[in-house]
């Protein structure tokens, strides 16, 4: 993969074992955070396929050579709380100097709105890849406004990265940020009447931190 499309759905085989096992309501809640992690690092994998390169004179034990190392800033993960942060501690392993923000949404249960109300961002975003990670692309309120949020606070070049994604989520972003492409390890078939993932996994955040 040389550029992201809008839309990339990583169809590996061991995304998509590990993502059925995810699925499975019978799947405990330690064995669920433990392979969001790893999913998270093969999601990461594909969504940093092409970060800009340089490289770098070293000596290796036989001779110099010029060796290929990342350019430019430290990128910046953005999770999109709170079940993003099942998404940032396996990333962190892959790119362990990204900078970390945190954008805090909830979603009304009414309105299916999304509700600001916490923010906190690496400094210079306007010169880093900015990952923005939600593991549930659902209607796609709070990623466009996570998204928002990031514009507006300078990001330029930003990807966003998720387990699920429903078509009126990808549709949604794609109206509003089609600059933004997104990784996910499935699309879905559609959303239910209250907002969830069909099929899904079901509540994300609940999944992994065990509360209902
Ligand atoms: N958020 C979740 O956690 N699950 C869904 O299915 C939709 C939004």
């Amino acid at each position: 993969m040389s550029t992201l499309e809008h839309l990339t759905v990583v169809r590996h085989p061991l995304v998509q074992h590990k993502l059925t096992l995810m699925r499975d309501r019978d799947t405990p809640t330690a064995v669920f955070r433990q392979l969001l992690r790893e999913i998270s690092q093969l999601l990461a994998y594909e969504i940093t396929d092409n970060l800009a390169m340089t490289t770098r004179r070293i000596d290796t034990p036989v001779c110099p050579m010029d060796a290929p190392v990342l350019d430019g800033r430290k990128l910046a993960l953005v999770s999109i709380l709170r079940a993003g942060n099942g998404l940032l501690d396996g990333i962190l392993e892959l790119v362990p100097s990204a900078r970390v923000g945190f954008v805090g949404l909830y979603r009304d249960e009414k309105t299916l709105e999304p509700v600001q109300y916490y923010c906190k961002l690496p400094s210079e975003l306007d010169e880093r890849l900015v990952i923005a990670v939600d593991p549930m692309l659902a209607t796609g309120n709070s990623s466009v406004a996570a998204i928002d949020l990031l514009k507006q606070s300078g990001a330029k070049d930003i990807r966003f990265l998720c387990l699920l994604a429903a078509p009126e989520g990808v549709a949604r972003m794609k109206e509003a940020h089609p600059d933004v492409p997104i990784v996910t390890a499935a699309l879905d078939e559609r959303l239910d009447d209250r907002g969830y993932i069909v099929p899904g996994l079901g509540d994300a955040g609940d999944r992994m931190f065990g509360t209902k």
